[in-house]
């Protein structure tokens, strides 16, 4: 296997991303449409989080959603005190500083593919960037893309990306790049949303747009779980969590006047037909 440059530290070249999702993450700024919030962009992890039916959910549940999902992931690196994680698809870098602050973790480093993501952490994680690494682990943001990935061979202890595979073309050229990235023994872990079944890859582009427009691609999940191994990943887990996840945000999104008739809402009709499902799917390097 032969050994990746290290990264570029010159200016952000273009992103090497898909037309439609270039722009979503360019100039559309996803982070910032009402359906998220806090910086984050994810549909949220609500277990625990909903209280009785009739109770109104909050912004602030609504950030705590997004940063639960990452703790549902990070949790399957425990103990993590010292060790190097990668976080490929980091949008805004949020989820990079948590895991900093809640996990002992000795450095994060956040990839995006995007350049406008890249510009988007180093800012909203200043304060910590300045502070790293003399009173955190290190943090550090590159530009990169997820096929391609702009560090050594078995650099990283823990690779972990949230809400961001639905996004890849090269799915099986992640899976190799994780493999080389990872240490012997060390961990992947993702979470996103996946077709169930290759009928439901058909449907999907039917019912929800980022399907229809080039935004997603409706992977099945076996299919990934399969690409990882493939990939010489071993102990290939798959774990739907949809049951804590598109309910709730299905609920958050009735709630709030501006959001109650928009097309996401079809994202619980799409769980709830059987056509796609929330994943956590874990594995082991070397
Ligand atoms: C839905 S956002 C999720 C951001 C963050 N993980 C979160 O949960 O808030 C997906 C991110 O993946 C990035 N992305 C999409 N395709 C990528 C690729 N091939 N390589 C690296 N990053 C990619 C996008 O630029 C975007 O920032």
């Amino acid at each position: 296997m032969t050994q990746q440059p290290p990264p570029a530290a010159g200016p952000a070249g273009p992103p090497d991303l898909p037309d439609r999702v270039a722009k979503v993450y360019g100039e559309l700024d996803l982070s910032t449409v009402p359906a998220f919030a806090g910086g984050f962009i994810n549909f949220g992890y609500w277990a625990g989080l909903t209280g009785p039916a009739d109770r109104q959910l909050t912004e602030a549940d609504r950030v705590r959603s997004e940063e639960d999902l990452y703790r549902l992931v990070l949790e399957t690196f425990e103990p993590a005190q010292g060790r190097t994680a990668l976080e490929v698809g980091c949008g805004r870098g949020l989820g990079c500083a948590l895991a900093l602050r809640e996990y002992g973790l000795g450095t994060v480093i956040g990839l995006d593919a995007h350049p406008d993501q890249i510009a988007r952490a180093r800012k909203a994680n200043a304060e910590l960037l300045a502070a790293s690494p003399d009173t955190t682990g290190r943090l550090e943001f590159l530009q990169g893309a997820a096929q391609q990935i702009p560090l050594p061979d078995g650099s990283v202890d823990c690779l972990f990306s949230v809400e961001a595979a639905q996004h890849f073309r090269d799915l099986p050229g992640f899976a190799r790049e994780s493999a080389r990235v990872l240490r012997a023994g060390g961990r992947l872990a993702l979470t996103t949303f996946f077709a169930r079944t290759p009928a439901a890859a058909r449907a999907l582009p039917g019912l929800l747009p980022p399907y229809a427009d080039g935004l997603d691609v409706p992977h099945v999940v076996d299919e990934v779980a399969a690409t990882l191994s493939a990939a010489g990943l071993r102990q290939v887990r798959v774990r739907p969590i949809g049951e804590g996840v598109w309910e709730a945000y299905d609920r958050y999104m009735a709630q709030q006047p501006e959001l109650r008739d928009e097309w996401p809402r079809r994202y619980l009709t799409a769980y709830e037909t059987g056509l796609l499902d929330y994943y956590v799917l874990t594995a082991t390097a070397g």
